[in-house]
């Protein structure tokens, strides 16, 4: 029997999901991205070469997997067009490996620079987004006026309510922001030379996964960011707009909740959060600063400096529940090589004693105050280490650790960025 398996990120994005979907893919036959849109990046390592993949699911580079982009996923011509370039100049064929939903929004240049004005104009209270125009394309789908990939090619129709929505995001960048309005002769000549170009790759997702199930193929879906960053679920209001947990795959694609098998979780050993936002367990001393140098925490989409904490149990239990986690898989343990002791939060507390009452919002967040368990480092190299037999017995204590605090078991541990850098403790996912 074929399994349909969901990757998502476990807290604020980066926790290497790229590394995981590309070495699971070998097992499948399809890859789908669900939701977010080029605000992701997502890094794969092959033979020494470093790949960032923004759009593109992260199986493209296997030669046997479909690669899909659902209808969760919102679409910047100009990133679509220059990641397909980029990977042919690699020698992928992308074309050949990728199917995009006719109801993908698209993203304008207007939503850009709507994203960035709306950032430089909010001072302190900014959300450090990636400058995509992600926040500003999710609301218009959501006020139903996106202009969705299927509805170009009916251009007359397509033209005129892009004029339309363009001269509105116009009259906001001009008269509110008091910036520069977008050209908009520039930006339809850009969507119908576009729209040319993409025709071949636009289909019905929902109708392709069914198609996958009926001849009884694996099929993997990706998250992109991580359930910190969820919309409802996460650390409201600095969050992404769009829903990262597992839930997001079936909505994001028009696949149904009851055919999916499996939900791996990917975590890091420690945790990192990039833009704003309360992030509770927080490192600003040395240790911080070589978890960022140890794990050369630079994001893969801005390239801006990432900021380090501690492993955070108690938002990690809330992840495994919200996306219904089934195993676990711990990146980047090689980073804690070097440390004397290592710690994880367990618990938040409140400053008058009281409970935490689970409000991962900012304002929820904002009072609490982590509290730790330690325990003892390993100060060895599990750099690459691709065996369980070959793990220090404190960074084996580090995992059972991780196990007892989610309950869930960790069947992945990544020890380096490649793909044989890989301890499968457990390798029946798709059996
Ligand atoms: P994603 O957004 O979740 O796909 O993660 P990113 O690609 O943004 O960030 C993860 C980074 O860590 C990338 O540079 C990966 O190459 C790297 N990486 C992934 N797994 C490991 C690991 O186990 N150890 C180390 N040292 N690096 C890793
Ligand atoms: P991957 O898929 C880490 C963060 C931004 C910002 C917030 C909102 O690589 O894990 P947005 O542009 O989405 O409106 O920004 O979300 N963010 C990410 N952080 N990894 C990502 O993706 C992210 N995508 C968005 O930094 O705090
Ligand atoms: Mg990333």
């Amino acid at each position: 029997m074929a399994k349909n398996v969901v990757v998502v990120g476990m807290a604020w994005g980066d926790e290497g999901k790229g590394k995981i979907v590309d070495l699971l893919a070998e097992q499948v036959a399809a890859v789908v991205r669900f939701q977010g849109g080029h605000n992701a990046g997502h890094t794969i390592v092959v033979e020494n070469e470093k790949l960032v993949l923004h759009l593109i699911p992260s199986g493209i580079l296997h030669e046997h997997v479909q690669c899909y982009l659902g209808n969760g996923v919102v679409i910047s011509p100009q990133a679509l067009l220059s990641e397909i370039k980029r990977l042919e100049e690699h020698g992928i064929n992308a074309r050949a490996r990728l199917c995009i939903s006719h109801a993908c929004p698209l993203i304008l240049s207007s939503h850009v620079a709507l994203d960035k004005a709306r950032e430089a104009a909010s001072g302190t209270e900014k959300i450090g987004t990636t400058g995509r125009g992600i926040g500003p394309a999710y609301e218009d789908k959501m006020a139903r006026r996106s202009i969705r990939i299927g509805d170009l090619y009916q251009w007359e129709t397509a033209k005129e309510r892009i004029l339309n929505l363009l001269g509105y995001h116009n009259f906001l960048l001009e008269q509110y922001y008091q910036v520069d309005p977008v050209d908009a002769d520039l930006e339809l000549e850009v969507i119908s030379q576009f729209a040319v170009d993409i025709k071949p790759l636009v289909k019905d997702i929902s109708a392709a996964l069914q198609w996958h199930r009926e001849r009884d193929d694996n099929i993997l879906f990706e998250g992109a960011q991580g359930a910190m960053l969820d919309i409802d679920q996460g650390t409201f209001p600095y969050v992404t707009s769009s829903s990262t947990s597992a839930a997001g795959a079936c909505v994001g694609t028009g696949f149904g909740p009851r055919y999916i098998d499996h939900v791996v979780g990917v975590t890091k050993a420690y945790s990192t959060r990039v833009g704003e936002g309360t992030f509770p367990t927080e490192l600003h001393d040395d240790v911080g600063k070589q978890l960022a140098e140890r794990g050369a925490e630079f994001g893969a989409t801005t390239g801006r400096p990432r900021r380090c904490g501690w492993l955070d149990a108690v938002a990690l239990k809330r992840a495994a529940q919200m996306s219904s986690i089934s195993s676990l898989c711990l990146t980047k343990l090689d980073v804690l090589d070097a440390l004397e002791s290592v710690r994880i939060c367990t618990d938040y507390e409140l400053p008058n004693g009281q409970p935490f009452r689970g409000d991962f919002g900012e304002r929820g967040l904002r009072e609490i105050k982590p509290i730790y368990t330690e325990m003892e480092g390993w100060l060895e190299s599990t750099a690459d280490c691709a065996s369980s037999d070959d793990l220090p017995v404190e960074a084996i204590n580090f995992v059972h650790c991780v196990e007892d605090l989610l309950n869930v078991p960790v069947s992945i541990v990544s020890t380096g960025a490649q793909r044989e850098s890989t301890i499968m403790r457990d390798d029946t996912l798709f059996s």
